[in-house]
């Protein structure tokens, strides 16, 4: 914790500020010192997130005004709670998205709450626009949490340019990160990296080079496959090519190989819970190859019943977590199932990874209900099966619609 006694005024009501130490949040903070006359708490947490100085976005804010500024490093929480059970759920929203920037805002609301109660805080502060999920996120987590808290959105208030907010800084001394100006806007941790805005905005259009950073493009991907092995147990990854590691490794690791291979690129048309269908692109390599191993072995280890009965309640998990609804009544009843399901999905999938296609080549579980015996025809391997019994059973199994076609005179 850091904190900035000389930045602090007496009488002054606290505001904890969700501060990512880009050029929004930075400006905010003056602006709320301006605007309803608080003191700044300036609150960063690392879910991955690539290029995090703690120390130097800590120091920023206290340059920048805050009374305090602490950075949290909460990745193994995030992959553990947060982001294990969207795996379970084979968490994709619309078929599409593995939900990277939504997973993470339940965890910040909660770091936030958790702040504004140590500090005696009446408000929270975040830097979401009005158009967008996040806002929907933050506000609904931090009021389900505690609903006395007052949410402030400088971004949603003040609707202005990003080179307003520039002059706005030069104006007030407020020091921001001198970064390459970015036609994008970008939400990145573990689980993956969103982008949106600029070129993307033509949906007609493909997404320029320069829209991907974190994965290699596919047509440059290396001529030669990648074949990995990844391991499950109750339903989550716990060894990357035979060797155990715990989750943020080997998320880390397998972005690392899987984005080389040019996996993990989505371009997708999205509705947004403000109602605004966006175009927006994603990086999440861990996240697919993930996901589509852990359907395999679920494959393999669930009866056909709750494969597809889980189909529904994936869905409706997916949804809320896309909606922000992480703190209401429903998520941890639809989690406590999902939990119950994922008891025998164990065992290992090896996939291939070649030119942005991720494919899964085998897989074997010490639960499997795949059984050799009864599924051969082949000559060489015992066939366990009784093919007479096919024939009572087909019987019962067809004597409704045999008696009603008697009944209907069919012929
Ligand atoms: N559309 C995604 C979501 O709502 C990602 C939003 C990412 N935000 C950003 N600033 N790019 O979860």
């Amino acid at each position: 914790m850091a904190t900035s006694s000389s930045n602090s005024k007496p009488g002054r009501d606290k505001v904890v500020l969700a501060y990512s130490g880009g050029l929004d949040t930075s400006v905010d903070i003056r602006w709320l010192q301006d605007n309803y006359n608080v003191d700044v708490v300036a609150i960063s947490v690392d879910v991955g997130q690539p290029e995090t100085d703690g120390e130097e976005i800590v120091a920023r804010a206290l340059r920048n005004g805050a009374i305090r500024a602490d950075f949290f490093d909460v990745r193994k929480e995030f992959v553990e709670e947060y982001v294990w059970p969207l795996v379970k759920a084979n968490g994709l929203y619309q078929d599409v998205y593995p939900l990277s920037t939504a997973i993470a805002r339940p965890l910040m609301a909660k770091t936030l709450v958790k702040i504004a109660h140590e500090e005696g805080a009446k408000y929270i502060a975040h830097g979401c626009t009005g158009k967008g999920n996040d806002q929907v996120r933050f506000d609904a987590g931090i009021a389900a949490q505690d609903p006395s808290i007052k949410i402030i959105a400088p971004q949603r208030e003040w609707v202005c340019s990003r080179d307003e907010e520039i002059d706005y800084a030069a104006e007030n001394g407020v020091e921001i990160k001198a970064k390459k100006d970015s036609p994008y806007s970008r939400d990145e941790n573990l689980w993956g990296a969103s982008c949106e805005c600029g070129a993307i905005e033509n949906a007609w259009a493909e997404p320029p080079a320069g829209a991907w950073i974190h994965t290699v493009a596919p047509e440059e991907a290396p001529d030669t496959p990648t074949v990995i092995e990844l391991e499950f147990e109750k339903g989550v990854p716990v060894a990357l090519n035979g060797e155990k590691m715990d989750g943020v490794s080997l998320i880390n690791k397998l972005n690392e190989i899987a984005g080389a291979n040019g996996v993990g690129r989505i371009d997708h048309v999205e509705d947004r819970l403000v109602g605004i269908k966006s175009r927006e692109t994603y990086e999440c390599p861990a996240a697919v190859v993930i996901i589509a191993a852990h359907k395999a072995i679920e494959a393999m280890t669930l009866q056909r019943e709750v494969l597809d009965f889980k189909k529904d309640i994936e869905k409706k998990f997916c949804r809320m977590v896309y909606d922000g609804q992480w703190f209401g009544g429903l998520r941890e009843p639809i989690n406590a199932f999902i939990d119950k399901t994922q008891e025998f999905v164990a065992g290992t999938v090896r996939m291939k990874l070649y030119k942005g296609s991720c494919t899964v080549i085998g897989r074997k579980s010490p639960y499997s209900l795949y059984d050799t015996g009864l599924a051969t025809y082949s000559k060489d391997t015992e066939d366990t099966f009784d093919h007479k019994a096919a024939m009572g059973f087909i019987y019962v199994w067809g004597l409704p619609d045999s008696t009603a076609a008697k009944a209907h005179g069919k012929k």
